[in-house]
């Protein structure tokens, strides 16, 4: 039995090559003439190295400096080693060219060409070698125009295993394949499609999703679908809005319609621009899209439509603060067309794409386009008309869990037991990421005594008088504050781009710096809790805190996540114990408000590797208020905190290569 590898390049072409059952992926490639980056061939170098997006493979044998531990859990991998268990996507680091190849020639004949819409040509061909062109669903190639020297791209708006291949063409007049189309096309015309090409495809996962199109965007979101229905789908929340400028454009929802039938749990919504529209919802796709379809941060986003709506939608999230797990996305350039066709209208040279018209508000992007007479720009918020869905509210704080009544006592913080020494975490073997920065316990200032809890002055009681602020020196005067602006403010996000001529592929996710930044302060927020629970924590409470512990500590084995995805919601609970155990509205609150939760959704549902020190400090942490011992839980919230932030570097340095490829 042989299996399917995808090479995916970084220049967007992606050539497909069969493994046989014993074959690595480095041989396949030789045999397909495809020279991927190799040196020893024999999993000493790590020049191979690559990252395999989806698929099961024998990882072979390879000494570490060639591929770490971390990077195998991450899911890179050494094709000079790799044999496929499964069909792969593998996302080589190089570009095609480098490669020496190219994305393959495939003659075609038209089979049919039918106008859809005013505005909507299907175009079906048969392929003289079918075999020959695989492709991954949401990906597109380029066609020769009969008759010019010029090409256009299109997504298939076709299954990766249809014999017959269909693309979704916008009429554009004066459009090199549009007068094609519209005047001269007959079935038995002779095409050459090149490809196949694109990083937008539909990733392995098993999350929420939530489809996107504008315009004969529609194209590669139809490719999904008819993907998922193959495969027998089931339980996964698919939902699609799907937008036009006009009613004339609409097309497919029939099709559409047999896809709720034959996906389970899949629904859609059609917005139309145009307010004279008959179908009920007349606006922009970023008016339809609401907190439900996220599903808390857990879904993944495919998007494909003109550069406005591609900008509108990503504005419409952050403005919105809906959290997006990962973000897909395609759009098409006026690049797409050739250069005499670049200085012709933007009708003719960009509109007639495949996927969707480029810079041509007339036409689909008047989804999320508003030309006021003061010309507010397309992604400006303004041109968002109603986008102004709800931010999902927070949840309620539920019933105040408080260890005492008020008045009650307030029990003694006990000593540290004598000769207790924190457990020594395991070392963090992500050393690249988490150099030893861990600080000890900061020792206590010689002659220091702490003050005994419940000893503090009475409220009321008269302060100890404070030494007045120097007075400014004469002359100086203070350097100006800046404040900073949005554009200086850190972006929570990161975003990496693919293009190939005349498209732009792309994949946004949090960002390391946010990433960090979310659990510093859950760390602060922490330690403060420590000082207001230590000692007070009554046996049920300690019993329910580890019972906690234990329920988030079931998803991981080792170092490797046996399910990320209710790890995160298990260990947010955990988090969350002491906070509620304060009886403090206002740090639970805080804590709430942070986005440790999302952030962690957003990155870890792809996750493998975590870092093996995070069982047991759960563990210790509680052995901590257990024993009274605030400083090992002090101690024990720092490392921890520095272990998931690795764990959430590693997982995302995952992702950023597979965006980078
Ligand atoms: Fe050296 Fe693969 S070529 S490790």
């Amino acid at each position: 039995m042989s299996f399917k590898v995808a090479l995916s390049f970084e220049d967007g072409v992606t050539r497909f090559v069969n493994c046989g059952p014993t074959e690595t992926v480095a041989d396949a490639s030789y045999k397909a003439r495809i020279n991927i980056p190799l040196d020893c061939r024999d999993g000493a170098c790590g020049t191979c190295k690559s990252l395999c997006e989806s698929g099961e493979f024998d990882g072979g044998d390879y000494i570490d400096d060639a591929l770490t531990e971390d990077e195998a859990a991450a899911g890179f991998c050494l094709p000079c080693q790799m044999v496929p268990t499964s069909d792969l996507v593998v996302q080589i680091p190089t570009t095609s060219d480098v490669a020496k190849t190219t994305a393959a020639a495939h003659p075609a004949t038209v089979t049919a060409v039918d106008r859809l819409a005013e505005g909507a040509f299907a175009l079906t061909v048969e392929l003289d070698d079918r075999a020959a062109l695989a492709f991954l669903p949401g990906q597109y190639v380029n066609i020769s125009v009969p008759g010019t020297d010029q090409t256009r791209s299109y997504s298939f708006s076709t299954g990766a295993d249809a014999a017959r291949l269909s693309f979704l063409i916008k009429y554009a007049e004066g459009g090199a394949m549009s007068e094609y189309l519209a005047q001269r096309c007959a079935v038995g015309d002779r095409l050459e499609l090149t490809g196949p090409m694109g990083s937008f495809f539909l990733r392995e996962s098993t999350r929420p999703l939530l489809l996107l199109a504008g315009g004969t965007g529609l194209a590669p979101v139809l490719s999904i679908l008819e993907t998922l229905a193959t495969a027998g789908t089931t339980g996964r929340p698919i939902h699609l809005v799907y937008g036009t400028s006009f009613d004339t454009d609409v097309v497919y929802t029939d099709l559409l319609d047999e896809y709720t039938t034959r996906i389970p749990g899949m629904t859609w919504d059609l917005v139309v621009a145009d307010p004279e529209t008959v179908h009920p919802n007349s606006g922009y796709v970023t008016g339809l899209i609401t907190p439900d379809h996220l599903h808390h941060g857990t879904a993944d986003i495919y998007l494909c439509g003109p550069p406005p709506m591609v900008e509108a939608v990503r504005g419409h999230l952050d403005a919105e603060g809906l959290e997006v797990t990962h973000f897909y996305y395609e759009k098409f350039t006026p690049a797409s067309a050739p250069a005499d066709e670049q200085d012709a209208p933007a009708k003719v040279a960009a509109s007639e794409t495949g996927v969707v018209p480029a810079d041509e508000p007339e036409v689909d992007a008047v989804l999320v386009v508003d030309t006021p007479a003061g010309g507010s720009s397309p992604a400006a918020p303004a041109a968002l008309a109603p986008a102004t869905a709800p931010v999902t509210p927070l949840p309620s704080a539920g019933a105040r869990l408080v260890s005492r009544l008020p008045g009650d006592p307030i029990p003694s913080i006990e000593a540290r037991p004598r000769g207790y020494t924190p457990p020594a975490p395991g070392t963090h073997p992500a050393a690249a990421h988490t150099p030893d920065t861990l600080a000890g316990i900061a020792a206590r200032p010689d002659g220091h005594t702490p003050p005994v809890p419940g000893l503090f002055p009475a409220a009321g009681a008269v302060a100890e008088p404070r030494a007045p602020i120097a007075a400014r020196p004469d002359g100086y005067t203070p350097p100006q504050v800046t404040r900073p602006t949005a554009a200086t403010l850190a972006t929570p996000r990161s975003e990496t781009i693919t293009s190939g001529p005349g498209v732009v592929s792309g994949e946004i996710h949090p960002t390391i710096s946010h990433s960090d930044a979310q659990f510093d302060a859950r760390m602060a927020l922490e330690l403060g809790v420590v000082e207001l629970t230590m000692g007070r924590l009554d046996r049920a409470r300690l019993s329910e805190f580890r019972m906690l512990a234990e329920s988030a500590n079931q998803y991981i084995d080792g170092d490797r996540f046996l399910d990320p995805e209710k790890f995160t919601a298990a260990n947010s609970q955990f988090h969350e114990f002491l906070f509620r155990c304060t009886g403090n509205d206002a740090l639970l609150q805080a804590y709430r408000l942070l986005e440790v939760t999302q952030v962690m959704n957003s990155v870890l549902p792809d996750a493998r590797w975590v870092s093996q020190d995070i069982v047991p400090e759960h563990l210790e942490i509680v052995d901590a208020f257990e024993t009274g011992d605030r400083d090992a839980a002090s101690y024990l919230i720092r490392r921890h905190t520095a272990h998931a932030k690795a764990t959430m570097r590693t997982a995302m340095d995952r992702q950023g290569l597979g965006a980078a490829s």
